[in-house]
C-alpha cells in the first residue's frame, strides 16, 4: 500500500489478512488483485474479518454454546476497540484501522455479525424467501462496506433503484454457489443450508444427502440448483452505467462463479466428499484478460486516498454521522395550516411512540365507501403523521399496520390492505426524508414480493439516523412472546442458558427485534380503549393515550397533541417520586 502503516504490528496484521485471503479463498484473492493496490489492504481486512468470525461460529471442536459465546466476545471486543483504533487481535486490528481510515460505519454489520452467533445452533429454511432473507442479511452489509470504500476513493458504486433487485439476486447466486461448493463440509457437520421447499421438489434428496448417498434424486437437485445459481449470477444488469473498474471486477466474479458451478456439476458423487475446484487453466483463462481490462479501467479515474497518519497517532473514531457524499435529506413539507410543532426539549420527548391506527373501516362506512377506501385514506394519514414526527424530532414511531388477527378478515380486504402496503412501499413516499424504515412481524406468511420489498427498504434506509419508522405487519404480541420463549428454550436445550437464571434482559435480547426501545407513549385512535395485542413487552410501562378521531381523520397535529399530553404525565416507573424527566 502506498500509505503503508508505520506501526509494525499493524503492518503484520494487514499481511496476515492478505495471507488468509490468498490461502483460504484464492478466487476472492484474485478478485481483490483486480482493484488498485492502495485499496487492497482494506478489502483483505474486511474479507479476513468476515471469515474469522465465520470460522469461530463454525469450529465444531467446541460445543454450540461456547462457539456462540466466542462469536459474541469477538463482536463485543470489536465494538470496544473501534474508538481506540487498535486491537490485540491482528485481524480486528486491521479491521478497526480500516474502519478509521475509510470512515466506515461498522454498526451496519451488527445484524450480519449477530447472525453468525445465532447460526451456531444450526439453520433450517422453510422456503426460498426465508433462505434469501438470511443470505442477504449476511452478505449485503459486507458488500456495502466495500462499496463505501469505493465511494470514499472517488469511484462511487451507485446502484439504481431499478437494478437493486438484480444486484441482490447476484449475491443470492454468490451464496448458493458457496453452499453447493461447501456441501461436503456442511454435510459432514450435519448442516444442510438449503430450503425445505427446494428439497421437497426432489423427494428423498434430503434423506440421501444426510446419508451422503449420491442418488438420481440428489443429482437432479444439484443440477436444478446449479441452474438457478447460474441464472442469478448471470444477470449483471446492475453493472450498467457503473464505473468500469468495479464493473470489471463484478463481471470477472460472475465468470469465476460460473466456472465454479461447472466444477460442481462435473464433480458428480465426489461433491459429497470434497470441495470441487475449477481447473487452473479455466481460472487463468478468465483472470488473464481481466487483469488487463481492470488495469485500463481503473486508470480512467484518479483515486482519492484517505490521509496518511503520523506514526503512533491515534486512529480517529469512525464518525457516527452520515458519510461524505451521502444524500442530504429533504425537510418534510409543512402542514397546510402552517402550524408548527410544539417546542418540546428533546430530553422531554418520548423516545418511542407506538400507534394503533383504528377507525379506517368506520370512516369508509360513514361515507358509504368500501372499507378499502378507509385504508387508503389511512395510508395518507400515515404520511402526514410521519412528517409531524420528523418535524418534532421523534426518534421512534411504530405503527400497528396489520395484525396476526387481521388475516381473519375477508380475503378481499386482506388483499386490499396488503396491496395498499405494496403500493406504499413501492412508491416510497419517505425516499428523500431521514427515515429508516423497518418491518416488525412474522416472516414467511406475507407474499414473498412484499416481504422482499420490506427487507429492501429496511436495508437501503439503514444508515438514516432521523426517525426509525417501524411498521408492524403480520405482528401479534403473543406471537412475539411465544417466539421469544421458543428461542430461549432452544438455547436452554443447547446448554447455552440456565433456565433458573433467565432474566428480563435475557428475554429482551431474544426478542425478534432486540434493539427496539421500550414504548413511552401508546396512542390509539378510533374511540376504543384497548391495547389489542400490540407490543406487550415493550409497552409494559407505556403511557396510554386514547382519542376519539378515526385514523383517516388524523393529522400531525393530533400526534403533537398526544406528545404534549405525554409531557404532562408523571412518569414514576414504579418509583415513589416522579421521574426527573417528567414535568
Ligand atoms: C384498523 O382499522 C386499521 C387497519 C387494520 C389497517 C391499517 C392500515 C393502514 C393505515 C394503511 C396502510 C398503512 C401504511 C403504513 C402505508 P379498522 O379497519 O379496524 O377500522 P374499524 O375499526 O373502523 O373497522
Amino acid at each position: 500500500m502506498s500509505d503503508a502503516p508505520a506501526d509494525p504490528a499493524l503492518r503484520a496484521a494487514y499481511r496476515l489478512c492478505r495471507r488468509r485471503t490468498r490461502i483460504e479463498d484464492p478466487a476472492e484473492y484474485a478478485l481483490i488483485q483486480l482493484v488498485p493496490a492502495p485499496l487492497r489492504p482494506a478489502l483483505h481486512a474486511l474479507w479476513a474479518a468476515a471469515n474469522a468470525l465465520d470460522d469461530l461460529g463454525d469450529d465444531r471442536t467446541a460445543p454450540a454454546a461456547e462457539r456462540a459465546a466466542r462469536v459474541e466476545a469477538w463482536i463485543a471486543a470489536l465494538h470496544r476497540e473501534l474508538p481506540t483504533g487498535t486491537s490485540p487481535d491482528p485481524i480486528r486490528h486491521a479491521l478497526v484501522d480500516t474502519a478509521g481510515r475509510w470512515r466506515l460505519d461498522l454498526s451496519d454489520l451488527r445484524d450480519a455479525m449477530a447472525q453468525v452467533r445465532d447460526d451456531t445452533e444450526g439453520r433450517r429454511f422453510a422456503d426460498w424467501a426465508e433462505w434469501r432473507a438470511w443470505g442477504r442479511e449476511n452478505l449485503l452489509p459486507w458488500f456495502a462496506q466495500v462499496r463505501a470504500i469505493l465511494d470514499r476513493a472517488g469511484v462511487p458504486v451507485a446502484l439504481r433503484l431499478d437494478t437493486r433487485e438484480s444486484y441482490e439476486e447476484f449475491l443470492d447466486g454468490v451464496r448458493l454457489t458457496d453452499i453447493l461448493t461447501d456441501l461436503s463440509a456442511d454435510l459432514a457437520q450435519g448442516d444442510l443450508l438449503l430450503p425445505a421447499e427446494a428439497l421437497a421438489r426432489h423427494p428423498g434428496s434430503a434423506e440421501d444427502l444426510a446419508r451422503l448417498r449420491w442418488s438420481p434424486t440428489v443429482s437432479a437437485l444439484v443440477t436444478d440448483l446449479t441452474g438457478l445459481a447460474r441464472r442469478w449470477v448471470g444477470q449483471e444488469t446492475f453493472t450498467r452505467g457503473m464505473h468500469p473498474g468495479p464493473a470489471t471486477v463484478l463481471h470477472t466474479m460472475a465468470a469465476l462463479l460460473r466456472a465454479q458451478l461447472d466444477a460442481v456439476d462435473a464433480a458428480g458423487p465426489a461433491l459429497l466428499r470434497t470441495r470441487p475446484r475449477p481447473p487452473l487453466r479455466t481460472r487463468a483463462r478468465i483472470l488473464a484478460p481481466a487483469r488487463t481490462r481492470a488495469a485500463l479501467a481503473w486508470s480512467l479515474t484518479p483515486l482519492t486516498l484517505p490521509p496518511s497518519r503520523p506514526p503512533g497517532a491515534p486512529q480517529p473514531v469512525p464518525a457516527p454521522t452520515r458519510p461524505a457524499g451521502a444524500p442530504v435529506f429533504r425537510r418534510p413539507p409543512p402542514h397546510p395550516s402552517g402550524e408548527r410543532p410544539p417546542a418540546i426539549p428533546a430530553a422531554r420527548l418520548p423516545t418511542h411512540v407506538a400507534v394503533i391506527m383504528d377507525g379506517n373501516g368506520r370512516w369508509a362506512q360513514q361515507r358509504g365507501l368500501p372499507r378499502y377506501e378507509g385504508h387508503r385514506a389511512g395510508a395518507a394519514a400515515v404520511r402526514e403523521v410521519v412528517h409531524g414526527a420528523l418535524e418534532m424530532g421523534l426518534r421512534h414511531l411504530t405503527l400497528y399496520t396489520f395484525s396476526t388477527e387481521n388475516w381473519q378478515r375477508d380475503t378481499e380486504e386482506v388483499d386490499a390492505i396488503l396491496g395498499l402496503l405494496r403500493d406504499e412501499v413501492t412508491d416510497n413516499p419517505f425516499r428523500d426524508l431521514d427515515v429508516h424504515m423497518r418491518w416488525h412481524g412474522r416472516a414467511g406468511r406475507l407474499p414473498p414480493d412484499l416481504a422482499d420489498l420490506l427487507h429492501l427498504r429496511e436495508r437501503t434506509t439503514r444508515g438514516r439516523t432521523g426517525l426509525t419508522l417501524t411498521m408492524c405487519i403480520d405482528y401479534g404480541g403473543r406471537d412475539e412472546i411465544t417466539r421469544t420463549a421458543a428461542a430461549l428454550a432452544r438455547r436452554a436445550r443447547a446448554g447455552q442458558l440456565d433456565p433458573d437464571r433467565i432474566t428480563d434482559e435475557d428475554f429482551a435480547r431474544h426478542l425478534p427485534h432486540p434493539d427496539m426501545p421500550d414504548v413511552d407513549l401508546l396512542w390509539r385512535t378510533g374511540n376504543e380503549q384497548r391495547t389489542s395485542n400490540f407490543l406487550p413487552w415493550h409497552a409494559a410501562y407505556a403511557e396510554l393515550h386514547f382519542t376519539p378521531d378515526l385514523w383517516p381523520d388524523t393529522d400531525r397535529r393530533h400526534l403533537w397533541q398526544a406528545v404534549t399530553a405525554y409531557t404532562h404525565r408523571q412518569r414514576r416507573l414504579g418509583a415513589e417520586s416522579p421521574n426527573p424527566l417528567s414535568l
